[in-house]
């Protein structure tokens, strides 16, 4: 996600700005850019792809001041691109912007704004929040008064930076809910801003964190806070102990344990501007670029992904041909083109993949425009591969994974499938307006049920120290759930070298039940869905074995107490939605189990985040 640094004092503004942003490099990003303020003017430069680029246009095209701000830029809204890098300036050149987050409303704003006169340079949600602080403050407005009421037109979560060259002598940021934080370095006679720690470290550990709906000032000598509707704030300044490596991570010993922990977030960010309540309860992809007349023209959907993103798949098949009607295949990408499979322009092949970079998925996606099929993705690396090639595509926005093990960009697609099922509901007219409100509903709780899971760790911890010195462990799910048991089974294996199988429940008795016995843990996901019948007779066979039985199963189920040894609980979820609270436990408890065994959780060996050959 994106990353944000800025700086007022004595030094070289443009070299602390891009140390700072170095720092935020793990974050992932496509673009980078700075705003300088040099002779009394903002001297802006951008350029897409790594920040050396940027740096070697600053080697061509000097900067220097002494106040500044900078940004790295993970694309949501526009291509990665010189002219959609961070800073945005405003039409007059006196103020310049750097942005977290979306602006869910910049469509209205920025017709609003096209109507007052103004020209867009930017295909950016972000270009609207400089030309509304413009718009204040040529009125007569001071930068604080004109900030303020330009967020209050702002919907959506925000971490924002703001300098204008009609008041030099400070730098205004905002944080506007969870979608970024602002931390403020306290100097000597200087200060820094940053959307994370690690930016700033270097140069101070005095730092003053902003809380949402707050506002900062940051002068050379002095901070003063308020809140965004204007009253004075006490602040408290921490020191911090961290070194610049381990603040990447946070509180977390391991990115996978930080990206676990990010999914109620990840989740708010991918459901952010997709669900559209005032206007009749719908759900926006615009970069899918579906139309009414190909939604009806579907005749099948082929998915094709690998591992975690196959899994996923599977749980989309299942809403796709629920809510929509339409049939759909799975295919593991690279099984998909050595098998001549039957596609043609009428079937739209959708690929997913995190990184937009694996090597089978582009060859199967390939195959499929060979064959004429139309191509979507769901894809996190904005500007990959997979993404370029489609005909539309979705993005997770669930920002830079870097755990090998895939976590939140599990349960993002599944959210991204869930409204893509609903959409194409919609526009084939499945759905009646009922029942698709009831879907948009219930995906609306889905962050704050992934919190609630997030918040029993303990529980799976306790868990996790029985089941540290297994062997094997087998996985057993049944409908919207057996891709839960298939993707609970490859964390495990693939971080704890545990050898662990995910299996569909009824196929258990013509097989696998011969390995059950007491030594074999068998995790079983039976969630008060329209499966937890048939599951739960299931788990009583295999607790007739003599297996210890681990269940995933919903609050308040009293009967799973008889048959499970231990119980995971989840909150009560909406059945469509419930793979997403399922799943979390099972990366916590894979998680766990390796971290006990003291093992390299986000580098296991032999494998790579992004799969590059065939
Ligand atoms: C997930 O934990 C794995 N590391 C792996 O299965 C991964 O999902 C697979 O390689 C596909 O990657 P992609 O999503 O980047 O295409």
């Amino acid at each position: 996600m994106c990353g944000i640094v800025g700086y007022i004092g004595s030094r070289d503004a443009t070299q602390v700005i891009l140390n700072g942003l170095k720092r935020l490099e793990y974050r992932g990003y496509d673009s980078a850019g700075i705003a300088v303020l040099q002779n009394e003017e903002i001297e802006i430069r951008r350029e897409a792809g790594k920040l050396t680029n940027l740096q070697r246009l600053i080697e061509a095209h000097p900067l220097s001041g002494r106040i500044g701000i900078g940004h790295t830029r993970w694309a949501t809204h526009g291509e990665p691109s010189a002219r959609n890098a961070h800073p945005h300036l405003s039409a007059t050149g006196d103020v310049v912007v750097v942005h977290n987050g979306i602006v869910e409303n910049f469509l209205e704003l920025r017709e609003e704004l096209s109507a007052e006169g103004v020209v867009f340079r930017s295909d950016t949600d972000t270009e609207v929040i400089v030309h509304l602080v413009e718009r204040y403050l040529s009125s007569g407005t001071d930068l604080v008064e004109a900030t303020r009421k330009a967020l209050s037109l702002l919907k959506g979560a925000h971490g924002i930076v703001i300098l204008s060259s009609r008041e030099p002598d400070k730098i205004v940021a905002a944080r506007i809910g969870n979608a970024g934080g602002v931390v403020i370095g306290v100097g000597d006679d200087e200060m820094y801003l940053a959307s994370d720690l690690p930016a700033i470290l270097e140069y101070t550990q005095r730092v003053v964190f902003l809380e949402s709906r707050q506002m900062a000032v940051a002068y050379q000598d002095k901070l003063d806070i308020t809140t965004l509707d204007g009253k004075p704030v006490i602040f408290e300044e921490h020191q911090v102990t961290w070194d610049p490596i381990s603040a990447e991570k946070g509180e977390y010993r391991h990115f996978m344990e930080k990206e676990i922990h990010e999914q109620a977030r990840s989740l708010t960010d991918t459901i952010a501007g997709r669900v559209n309540i005032e206007d009749g309860h719908h759900i926006h992809l615009p970069e899918l670029n579906l139309t009414r007349e190909l939604a009806k023209h579907i005749d099948k959907i082929i998915i094709i992904a690998c591992g975690t993103a196959a899994h996923a798949g599977m749980v989309g098949k299942i809403l796709i041909e629920r809510i929509a009607r339409i049939p759909v295949e799975v295919d593991i990408a690279s099984e998909f083109r050595y098998r001549d499979p039957i596609v043609d322009q009428d079937s739209v092949v959708l690929a997913i993949s995190q990184s937009g970079e694996t090597a089978d998925t582009l060859a199967a996606m390939e195959e499929a425009r060979r064959k004429g099929a139309t191509l979507w993705s769901i894809v996190n690396v904005i500007g990959s591969q997979v993404m370029r090639i489609a005909d539309g595509y979705i993005s997770m926005q669930c920002g830079p994974e870097i755990g090998v093990a895939s976590t939140k960009a599990y349960t993002a697609p599944l959210v991204d499938l869930y409204m893509l099922a609903t959409l194409l509901g919609d526009l084939r007219g499945t759905l009646n307006d009922h029942v698709r409100e009831q879907l948009i509903a219930d995906l609306r709780l889905i962050p704050d049920l992934a919190g609630r899971c997030l918040e029993r760790e303990d529980g799976v911890k306790k868990i996790a120290r029985k089941l540290m010195h297994t062997n094997h462990c087998l996985y057993l799910g049944r409908g919207i759930n057996m891709p839960t048991a298939y993707e609970g089974a490859l964390k495990l294996k693939e971080i704890s070298y545990i050898h662990a199988e995910g299996y569909p429940a009824g196929e258990m008795k013509h097989g696998p039940i011969a390995l059950i016995d007491k030594a074999m843990p068998v995790v079983v996901i039976a969630p008060k869905d329209p499966w937890y019948e048939k599951m739960f007779s299931q788990i009583e066979q295999a607790k007739a074995r003599d297996g210890s039985v681990i269940a995933v199963a919903t609050d308040g189920d009293e009967l799973i107490l008889d048959v499970a040894d231990y119980v995971i609980w989840v909150p009560e979820t909406p059945w469509m939605l419930s793979p997403v609270t399922t799943i979390i436990p099972l990366q916590m408890l894979a998680y766990h189990i390796a971290a006990l065994r003291g093992l390299d959780v986000d580098q296991p060996r032999n494998l790579a985040k992004s799969v590059t050959v065939e």
